[in-house]
């Protein structure tokens, strides 16, 4: 059964909009585990729009479940990481611009960079996973370099707009799953994931975390935290 890891940023997103204390992502994470999460993902993003080192160190030592730090693989970070400890950290690309991750790492590109960040990050004792496209030539970059898990970037199952595409994008997620799980590596998945949509994600085969965030953070405004990470839940369930 696939597992759900909440992504609290945009607790802190509606904080930094005013600059102030509230609402504290501490307090979010607490209800979100309240409510069945089975992990907490923040991202320190290098601009702290929103996530600030306050709150990854805080959440280090209150979170109970699983801490998913997901950084960029710039030295700066890595060493952030290095010293916070969280359970996991998922490598993402980084854009300044972005409004979001807009797409996944490109380790074969940036191959020496991550097998740097890789490296340091299993020296401190800390399980990667790699934020790749569903795409072949990644993953086998993936299993070289020796980490655990890979998460499947889902924004262009999110974003399809027709049946078919839909259908198309979810057929490229269920064979680069399969790569994955024969590759024994942990299968993950998130990006653009709604209430919606990630009933047919949920359901790949051998699916681990599904890490979602804007969807839960959008309905919680409205119903609270508990019981919007409650209803992702028993959905994925
Ligand atoms: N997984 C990764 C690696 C991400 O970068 C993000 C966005 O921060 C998510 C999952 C969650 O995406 P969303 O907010 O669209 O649910």
């Amino acid at each position: 059964m696939a597992t759900l890891g909440v992504n609290i940023d945009h607790v802190a997103t509606i904080r930094q909009a005013r600059r102030t204390v509230e609402p504290d992502p501490v307090w979010a994470a607490a209800l979100a585990e309240l409510g069945g999460a089975d992990a907490i993902t923040v991202h320190l993003r290098e601009d702290r729009r929103h996530i600030q080192d306050r709150d990854l160190e805080v959440l280090r030592s209150t979170v109970q479940v699983k801490l998913n730090l997901e950084a960029a693989i710039a030295p700066a970070m890595i060493e952030i990481a290095c010293r916070v400890k969280p359970d996991q950290v998922t490598l993402v690309p980084e854009k300044r611009e972005e409004v979001t991750t807009e797409g996944g790492l490109d380790i074969v590109t940036h191959r020496t960079a991550t097998a740097e960040a890789v490296r340091r990050l299993h020296e401190a004792g800390i399980a990667v996973s790699l934020f790749l496209d569903p795409s072949p030539r990644q993953i086998d970059a993936a299993v070289d370099l020796g980490v655990a898990a890979v998460e499947l970037h889902t924004g262009c199952y999110a974003n399809a707009t027709t049946e078919a595409e839909r259908h198309a994008q979810l057929a490229e997620l269920s064979r680069a799953g399969a790569m994955i799980r024969q590759a024994k590596l942990e299968l993950n998945a998130g990006h653009g994931l709604t209430y919606r949509n990630v009933v047919p994600v949920a359901r790949l085969e051998g699916m681990g975390e599904l890490n979602i965030g804007h969807s839960i953070v959008s309905r919680a405004v409205l119903v609270g935290f508990s019981q919007a990470v409650r209803e992702m839940k028993a959905l994925i369930g």
